[in-house]
């Protein structure tokens, strides 16, 4: 049988999820609680940029298979599997993540569920979270026997979304039964056909295994600028040390990129609600090295900000600097804990005179940052500039030619916070050229 699914979120995560199970011939309806969002999905305007993604989004809707809305009560009605994509933020003034969203799903869908289904967590969780929702339904929706919960973990990296949603690395569920693993056997067959490593076990298993592989990523990105660190203070470079560590197999070298460092809406604030979460089940001492690996993380951008200001002479009154990149890496316009923004409003606060460019994240900058000026171009924001950071790795930013950004700015002078240029090509034009962990 052909399974009917829901999308209940429809950001980054939702908006994929639904455009691809679309794709691989599903109906679809997407829900989210606003209006807008939908009325923009409807009309095949994709609110966020996700390479490849519009496409799939345009193309569902013109099958047929793609549909939105805001009512909970026809997502009930609709559908088999309910996928619950919403977002779970850091909580203000704290660690732990706020799951309101995920209950506030919930809440309103249970109500309506009158037949069977199977709901699906997908969202980032502090363990323990699954089972509560399971409780949850099965107190709210009438026909609570008929309705099962099942976990599945997303594992989508922004930017790649299509691709690591139609290709995943791995599927893994956390199931009570063998019911549920048959229906999702069901829906993902399509990868599961193509070869991809499918992972059945437990609820808190499930929730356990996404935030230990953000937290590995983010240890391994933190190791390597810790090793920065140390490279700076001893005159080594973490470019060749890391190119060197990456020839070892049980090391690799992917992640292991020394910078600026890890931001975005997953890796610090999973982190933390890790943390969080293991300091309630008393397991607080197992994860306090994440501490370490979120306070190296911070203090990159630190490093980043004194950097720039020793190249502007000590001081950034009366200095105007050139920020290239806002958003938290490249291919995405996500600026959500992004390190190139939070270094771009230290140094306005600092007073320098501070103009940032992105190819994608202008009015995302724009609406939450208003008083931030911001260029068309590259070398618009570089004009007059009297020190210019590359902060997040576009290919238009690693591409750019020494002489022609030269042209236009003040005083040649250049930090790389992503180790992305090659030091001799912009030193040989004159470039004062520094990076994070470098000679
Ligand atoms: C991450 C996980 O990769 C993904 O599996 C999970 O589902 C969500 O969180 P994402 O936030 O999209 O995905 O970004 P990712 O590609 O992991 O990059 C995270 C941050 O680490 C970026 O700010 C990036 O610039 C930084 N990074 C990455 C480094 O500083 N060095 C590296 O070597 C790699």
């Amino acid at each position: 049988m052909s399974y009917r699914l829901t999308v209940m979120g429809t950001g980054y995560l939702g908006a994929t999820h639904a455009a691809c199970m679309a794709a691989l011939g599903f109906e679809v309806l997407g829900l989210d609680v606003d209006p807008d969002k939908i009325a923009r999905l409807r009309a095949g305007d994709l609110p966020i940029h996700e390479p490849g993604l519009q496409d799939l989004l345009q193309s569902g809707l013109a099958s047929g298979r793609l549909r939105f809305t805001t009512s909970y009560e026809e997502a009930a009605e609709f559908g088999d599997v309910h996928f619950v994509c919403v977002g779970t933020p850091q909580k203000k003034g704290e660690y732990a993540a706020d799951v309101s969203y995920l209950d506030a799903v919930v809440e309103s869908l249970a109500p309506h569920l009158t037949r069977q289904c199977l709901v699906v967590g997908k969202s980032t969780v502090p363990v323990g979270t699954a089972q509560r929702l399971a409780d949850k339904l099965a107190l709210l929706a009438p026909a609570a026997d008929l309705v099962e919960l099942a976990w599945n973990p997303e594992f989508l990296r922004e930017g790649f979304a299509v691709k690591d949603t139609m290709n995943p690395d791995r599927i893994v569920l956390g199931v009570v039964s063998d019911k549920a693993e048959k229906v999702m056997r069901e829906v993902y067959e399509p990868m599961l056909s193509a070869g991809t490593p499918l992972i059945i076990t437990d609820y808190p298993t499930a929730e356990l295994v996404k935030v230990a592989a953000n937290a590995f990523l983010a240890t391994k990105i933190s190791f390597i600028n810790a090793m920065a660190e140390v490279c700076e203070a001893a005159h080594a470079d973490v470019k060749d040390l890391s190119l060197a560590l990456s020839f070892d197999e049980r090391i690799g070298g992917r992640f292991l990129n020394p910078g600026l460092g890890f931001g975005g809406g997953c890796l610090p604030k999973d982190i933390r609600a890790f943390m969080a979460r293991a300091g309630e089940l008393g397991a607080d001492q197992a994860l306090t090295f994440l501490r370490e690996v979120d306070a190296i993380n911070m203090r990159r951008r630190a490093r980043m900000v004194d950097l720039a200001r020793e190249l502007a002479g000590g001081s950034f009154r009366g200095c105007s600097v050139t920020v290239l990149g806002a958003a938290f890496k490249p291919n995405s316009d996500d600026i959500r804990d992004s390190p190139a923004l939070d270094v771009a409003l230290k140094i306005q606060e600092q007073g320098g005179k501070v103009t940032v460019y992105d190819p994608v994240a202008l009015d995302n900058v724009r609406k939450a940052h208003p008083n931030l000026s911001v260029g068309s171009s590259a070398l618009e924001a570089a004009q007059g500039a009297h020190v210019v950071l590359l902060l997040t790795e576009w290919p238009e930013f690693t591409e750019l030619d020494p002489e022609t950004l030269g042209g236009v700015v003040a005083s040649r002078r250049i930090v790389d916070g992503r180790n992305a240029l090659d030091a001799e090509t912009w030193r040989a034009s004159g470039w004062h050229y520094r990076a994070l962990g470098r000679p």
